[in-house]
């Protein structure tokens, strides 16, 4: 009876954790102003030079993250609202390369807790390395994101 009953509390707290960390990471994102709802996708076009969404894409607040079916993580694109620059970061811990989120003024990474700024730099650690980023140039009505690096 001892065993069974060991069985099955083990099987309850290990079954729990990953609804117990959402719950966790979603209060914070309420507490940041951030929607837990989170920050919508686009699917970008690409073109020669990189990856090119609409002008309005990454709307007034928060950004939009650039899903490209060719990379592993999508880029998070936003207007820096103190520059006007657009500032395009591929969202990717450059810990161990889980994908941060963005939560109020930062870039979190659910795995073990990196921050970002939203300029990429980082805040906490364990990441020791910014965030990668990319140059972005505006071409008429849409943004286009230099992803292998080069200014154009
Ligand atoms: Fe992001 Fe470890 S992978 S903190």
């Amino acid at each position: 009876a001892i065993m069974t009953s060991d069985g099955i509390s083990r099987r309850t707290f290990v079954g729990r954790l990953p609804l117990v960390g959402g719950g966790i990471a979603c209060g914070l994102q309420a507490v940041s102003l951030t929607a837990c709802a989170g920050t919508p996708y686009v699917r970008p076009t690409t073109a020669p030079e990189g990856l090119s969404v609409p002008l309005d894409a990454p709307g007034t607040d928060g950004g939009v993250l650039v899903q490209s079916s060719g990379m592993e993580r999508p880029v998070y694109l936003r207007r820096d609202t103190s520059s006007g620059e657009w500032v395009a970061l591929l969202a990717s811990c450059t810990h161990r390369g889980c994908q941060p989120d963005p939560v109020g003024e930062r870039l979190v990474c659910p795995c073990h807790g990196s921050e970002f700024s939203l300029m990429g730099e980082v805040l906490e650690g364990p990441a020791e390395r910014p965030l990668r980023r990319y140059p972005v140039t505006r071409e008429g009505d849409r943004l286009v994101i230099h992803i292998d690096g080069r200014r154009p």
